[in-house]
């Protein structure tokens, strides 16, 4: 049987050491702040924003939120961008995306003080990723590999595949798993013989957004799985939440992050960690 990647265990134990620590720095008189926006109405996206903040009180940080409405203007957007960049009380700022149509979503994270850019978008970030020197890293990729450290002591020459090509998830994850010297194959929408491509695979990291797409032979006995999709899906049980990955035929893997319970709750804590992070550094108190 598959060992279980325990996220939601994992995540409760980082929250706890954010908190201790958040205590401590507000003793100094430094109380980290998050800033998180939501433009529109996206139903998904109001789940994700509402369980942040919540998570974010329950650290001790503070918590600033803006929902907006859809027709909000870009210049609006990046006015309050360009304020929360000069507000002392903000360490870290969230944009959650998707933003709508008529915003350029590449000209808000332009704007965005990299050292406030918990989610690790802005390109200063995503360079400083590509070439391995600090900055702040994006929450979803640094869950999966936090889940993977507790299961992968050496990862020198492991065959990774990871499964999509987005900024958010496929090609950061990518980036920290060369960094441990993984052979790293990212594949996408239009490659061929995926399947063939998986079975290769000793880590296995899927962020398609494609319900139950990797099925139980695509996958080499004692493989670890990182399942980052989130799909709700009809059943005959009415509406659940299933992953990228057929979890019940993973019984040959070495372990397998379950969804829900596996990544979801990691990116919420890694987005913790990443304004601590932010805070300290601002206070001139961290690396
Ligand atoms: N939308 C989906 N995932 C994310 C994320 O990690 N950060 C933001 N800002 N938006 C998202």
């Amino acid at each position: 049987m598959a060992a279980l990647i325990d996220g939601a265990r994992i995540a409760a134990g980082i929250r706890a050491r954010v908190a201790e620590e958040a205590a401590r720095l507000a003793g100094q008189g430094v109380v980290p702040g998050l800033a998180v926006i939501l433009v529109g109405e996206d139903p998904a996206s109001a789940i994700y924003v509402r369980s942040k903040v919540r998570h974010t009180r329950a650290a001790g940080l503070a918590s600033f939120e803006y929902a907006l409405p859809d027709t909000l203007a870009q210049d609006a957007l990046l006015a309050l961008v360009q304020r929360l960049n000069a507000d002392d009380r903000v360490d870290g700022i969230l944009v959650q995306l998707p933003l709508p149509a008529h915003i350029d979503a590449d000209r808000v994270l332009d704007a965005i003080d990299p050292r406030k850019d918990v989610d690790g978008f802005h390109p200063v970030n995503v360079g400083r990723l590509s070439t391995g020197t600090g900055g702040l890293t994006p929450c979803t990729p640094l869950g999966c590999m936090k889940l993977l450290d507790t299961v992968i002591e050496d990862y020198r020459g492991l065959q990774a595949v990871v499964i999509g090509k987005s900024n958010i998830v496929g090609k950061p994850v990518a980036m920290l798993l060369l960094e441990r010297e993984c052979t790293v194959t990212v594949t996408h929408i239009a490659t061929r013989n995926l399947p063939d491509i998986v079975r290769a695979a000793d880590i296995l990291v899927v962020a398609a957004g494609a319900p139950q797409l990797v099925r139980g032979d695509w996958v080499k006995p004692g493989a670890v799985v990182i399942d980052v999709g989130i799909n709700r899906v009809d059943g005959a049980e009415g509406r659940r939440i299933v992953g990228d990955v057929a979890f019940d035929e993973m019984g040959h893997a070495a372990a397998v992050s379950p969804v829900p319970g596996g990544v979801g709750p990691m990116t919420i804590a890694c987005l913790l960690e990443n304004t601590l992070r932010a805070a300290r550094r601002r206070a001139g108190r961290g690396a």
